[in-house]
């Protein structure tokens, strides 16, 4: 899809949009997946409302971007512009046991700036790819603790009522990779209370949770982290892996040797690849054990 109305582009250069024309996703995305669109970063908050109306207007459909470390892309054109927020400077604002952060905020950069200032409590995220806007959205966790439990508040563009809000943390509600927020709200920023910890022992639980991941997970290669969620009481990792379905392949999409909820791009796979190997090894699952899993990563497929 490309924003190429003259009026549009005017529109869009009135509002301060940096229009990067024709973006691949495969290069905004951790599994490295992903067809082609314009890709619109937007620079002040306070001009969304504008945006989205001037889109809406053009015909133009959108899709918000955060960090893109847990999404699955379609191939070839894409039928919608991408927005995403460009980072401001600074990302991180500290006042006490507040940290005011910048949903374009790189997570593991804000959990380590929040350690150095003997902020803790977030020890666990500290692997997890992506933005502190996209954590916050699913409700990102690891190692016993989830973002959701230290949220105070959270500024959004609330899409129902094409508005820019603010909503209290008790207003929100965080269940496993699973939040209130709308499909559509795009988060802007958020206040967490964090206990006061020294540097020292937050860098000791950080070292623990970076070796955890590091025996287990494929962190060098391309992925969305965990493609399924998992059921109640057991995991989808282990059972794929019972199933010995480690190394299964379409094209390049690949199940990981190492841990078999990870699906990796093992080279140039496409969303078509990825797509069939999800869909096999749910399947297989389904089969094998009765239980139908659901996707924790999020598709945008045209
Ligand atoms: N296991 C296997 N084979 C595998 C993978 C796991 O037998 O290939 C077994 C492990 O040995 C362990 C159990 O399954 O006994 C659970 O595995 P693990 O500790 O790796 O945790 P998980 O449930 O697979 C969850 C989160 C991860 C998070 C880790 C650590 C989900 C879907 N996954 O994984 O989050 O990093 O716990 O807290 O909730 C993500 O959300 O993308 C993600 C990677």
């Amino acid at each position: 899809m490309r924003a190429e109305h003259p009026k549009l582009e005017a529109g869009l250069a009135a509002l301060g949009i940096d229009v990067r024309s024709g973006t691949s996703l495969s290069e905004l995305t951790s599994l490295g997946i992903g067809g082609t669109t314009d890709l619109l970063r937007i620079t002040k908050h306070d001009f969304i409302p504008d945006l989205i109306e001037l889109l809406e207007h053009h015909n133009i459909p959108y899709k918000f971007l955060g960090g893109g470390s847990n999404l699955l892309v379609g191939d070839g054109e894409l039928p919608w512009v991408i927005l995403q927020l460009a980072k401001p400077d600074p990302e991180i604002v500290l006042e006490g046991n507040f940290a005011h952060v910048d949903a374009a905020a790189d997570l593991g950069r804000t959990v380590t700036f929040c350690a150095k200032h003997d902020l803790g409590g977030m020890e666990g995220l500290i692997g997890v790819p992506g933005t502190v806007g996209g954590a916050l959205r699913m409700n990102a966790g690891a190692y016993g603790m989830q973002i959701g439990s230290y949220v105070r508040e959270v500024k959004l563009y609330r899409a129902a009522e094409r508005k820019i809000e603010i909503l209290k943390g008790n207003q929100i509600s965080f269940e496993y990779r699973h939040t209130s927020f709308g499909p559509d709200d795009m988060m802007l920023a958020v206040t967490l209370e964090l206990p006061s910890k020294p540097f020292k022992e937050i860098l000791q639980g950080i070292r623990i949770c970076n070796e955890k991941r590091r025996s287990s997970q494929p962190l060098g290669q391309k992925s969305a982290g965990c493609i399924f969620k998992n059921p109640p009481g057991a995991s989808a990792g282990r059972m794929i892996d019972e199933l010995g379905l480690k190394g299964l392949s379409v094209g390049d999409a690949k199940v990981s040797d190492r841990h078999a909820n990870f699906f990796v791009n093992a080279g140039q796979a496409s969303a078509k690849d990825m797509l069939a190997l999800i869909s096999d090894v749910r399947g297989r699952v389904e089969n094998a054990f009765g239980v139908k899993l659901e996707n924790e990563v999020v598709v945008w497929n045209a």
